[in-house]
């Protein structure tokens, strides 16, 4: 099968790693075609938006989409986040975060989590207003129930397909009574279609210090976008960090994968920015077309790299951007022992 795959670089360290991913993806046996979009700063200096709507089209017509980062200056006029308005124009209501143990000195062990935010709605509906006298301002939070259908079911449909037996409700239903209520009424209602699965709520502030306490114990949790955007990133840390957490944008008909991290300017130009947060959103890529087998290589490809200290300044090694791509084609090309 051939695949059109819109690759979205943005700004920073975004182009650096979205190139060695470009590489690495044309090693497996995969008839991939590529086509770059603009989003981001840069987009905005060179064409006034920073998500013009030609990439828009584009990523509605490819198969999947990768997305290196996007630096978001705060106060210019006539900007805004791209990537909010992305998952908001595209509908990507599902943001998957797979959180690993990674065989590294900085990682926890026993971990295999995965975050299942709500992406469109919640906090960062985009309602708000400064009221006029400049003195209270305030944020409307969205809580629909065909928001919190699909992003439970997603949830437990994925809990199904890889074998997890439990999902974590998380929410604040004591205190936000009518917007977590809600959410937390329809997700018993979806839960009563996954009998094999047991389904565990748990309050959002209990939940951020049993991560800290004992992130084991978690293999699925679903929330809200604003109680998902602060946990995910907490998740991540006990896995290797910034460097390596990937995550996927899911909608009906568009997914953009993409690094947890930013455009790190510090490291512009340095040669040094660590792609492995972006092999492994590219592998969740293949994962998401059906492509298996391929996705379970380049993952194993990033996992031997690490455990053989072939890494980043980042954790701890001595490897460039490029050294360490060239390390993951290296593996790649070994012959498979079946
Ligand atoms: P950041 O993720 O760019 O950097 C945080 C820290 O992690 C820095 O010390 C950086 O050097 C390091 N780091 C990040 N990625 C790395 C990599 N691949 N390899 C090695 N080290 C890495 O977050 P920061 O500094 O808060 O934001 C910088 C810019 O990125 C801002 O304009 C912000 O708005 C934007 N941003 C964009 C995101 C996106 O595109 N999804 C997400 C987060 C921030
Ligand atoms: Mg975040």
């Amino acid at each position: 099968m051939k695949y059109e795959i819109c690759l979205l670089p943005g700004d920073g360290i975004g182009p650096d790693v979205i190139a060695s991913a470009e590489m690495v993806l044309n090693c497996l046996p995969l008839e991939l075609r590529f086509t770059p979009a603009e989003i981001g700063y840069g987009a905005y200096q060179r064409l006034g938006s920073p998500l013009p709507a030609e990439t828009l089209t584009i990523i509605r017509r490819a198969h999947a989409s990768l997305l290196g980062a996007v630096t978001s200056p705060p106060n210019i006029p006539g900007y805004f986040s791209p990537i909010v308005r992305m998952r908001q124009e595209l509908q990507l209501y599902a943001n998957l975060r797979p959180c690993r143990s990674i065989n590294h000195p900085s990682s926890r062990p026993g971990i295999d989590l995965l975050v299942v935010r709500e992406n469109t709605e919640g906090l960062y509906s985009g309602i708000e207003r400064l009221e006029e006298d400049g003195n209270r301002a305030v944020t409307e939070r969205v809580i629909t129930r065909r928001g919190s259908e699909r992003i439970v079911r997603k949830a437990f449909e994925l809990a199904r397909q890889t074998g997890r037996k439990s999902v974590h409700v998380v929410h604040k239903a004591n205190v936000l009574r009518q917007t977590c209520g809600l959410f937390l009424r329809v997700a018993h209602e979806v839960a009563a279609e996954f009998p094999e699965i047991e389904t565990k709520e748990m309050i959002v502030d209990a939940c951020a210090m049993e991560l800290v306490r004992a992130p084991e114990q978690f293999e699925v949790i679903v929330t809200t976008n604003l109680f998902g955007d602060i946990l995910s990133d907490e998740a991540c840390m006990f896995v290797g960090g910034l460097g390596v957490a990937a995550s996927g944008n899911i909608g009906l008909d568009a997914s953009v994968f993409e690094p947890v991290h930013g455009s790190a300017p510090a490291l512009v130009g340095k040669g040094i920015a660590n792609p492995t947060a972006t092999f492994l959103a590219a592998a969740m890529m293949l994962e998401h077309l059906g492509e298996h087998t391929q996705a379970g290589r380049l993952r194993a490809a990033v996992e031997a790299c690490i455990a053989a200290g072939e890494t980043t300044p980042d954790l701890g090694g001595t490897l460039s951007t490029a050294g360490l791509t060239s390390k993951v084609i290296e593996y790649l090309r070994q012959p498979v022992t079946q």
